[in-house]
């Protein structure tokens, strides 16, 4: 695990798509997996930027998005897949065919999962995963509990988390209880996994990820055993950490 301390928000957000646009250069068909929160909005608008300025082509790029809210529709500003085409997709020249979003309005949300997991087989393995961090250490919706689920499943998300969600609702009974979310082994199997982690509130999580061993209480912690990690930490998301903690 390698983690890179960058000043700001502006900065991790221009290393993070660099990053992405190399690996989409070297290789244009390459499989992305894409993350939400208001954590990678600065690194879309970069690559809407290389975009436009010609350095980076989407066309031929597939992307998986790791989660979906249960019960929201895609005209929900809340929703994944509109925050998705929002902050990203609608911007850039991405094949809408080769957009994968869970579909947290399925009927069958069993069935959805299974699909999902399904595309990612046939598609996969992804070249690059971006990660957020919850406060609590989730990835994804992975959320931490005794046992974490292997593969796309329907996951319960703690009241902690949808606390610090409610942020983007109106208050916090319009928070779902539920999202589809790739599982520990979907998120694992990526070539490469960048995790994002800006900003004071993040401190306390992003030095108990580092300095703790590996605990499924800390879901975030389980990718110390995947061999291409990289940490994109502003000053104020490691400011805890002991710089001989930092690579494990
Ligand atoms: C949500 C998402 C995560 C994200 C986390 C952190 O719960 N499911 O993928 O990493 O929030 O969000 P933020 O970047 O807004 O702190």
């Amino acid at each position: 695990m390698k983690i890179t301390v960058v000043d700001d928000y502006h900065k991790m957000s221009e290393v993070a798509a660099r990053m992405i646009v190399s690996q989409i250069n070297e290789k244009p068909d390459s499989v992305l997996g894409l993350a939400t929160g208001s954590t990678p909005i600065g690194m879309y608008k970069k690559l809407i930027d290389y975009y436009k300025n010609g350095e980076v082509d989407f066309s031929n790029v597939i992307t998986f998005n790791l989660d979906e809210y249960v019960g929201l529709s895609k005209q929900d500003p809340q929703s994944y897949i509109y925050f998705m085409y929002d902050n990203l997709f609608s911007h850039i020249n991405i094949n809408k065919e080769s957009i994968y979003i869970p579909n947290g309005t399925a009927e069958d949300l069993e069935q959805e999962c299974k699909r999902y997991d399904v595309l990612l087989e046939r598609f996969g393995p992804i070249d690059i995963q971006i990660l957020g961090i919850g406060v609590n250490g989730h990835i994804g919706f992975n959320e931490p509990s005794k046992d974490l689920v292997l593969r796309t499943h329907v996951a319960y998300l703690s009241e902690e988390t949808r606390k610090a969600n409610a942020r983007f609702f109106d208050d916090i009974s319009k928070v779902p209880t539920r999202a589809i979310t790739m599982g520990i082994s979907d998120i694992m199997r990526a070539e490469k996994i960048i995790l994002l982690a800006s900003g004071k509130s993040k401190a306390p999580i992003v030095k108990r990820m580092l300095e703790t061993g590996i605990s499924t209480y800390i879901p975030a912690s389980i990718l110390k055993l995947h061999k291409n990690v990289e940490i994109i930490a502003d000053k104020d998301a490691a400011s805890f950490v002991e710089k001989r903690n930092c690579i494990a």
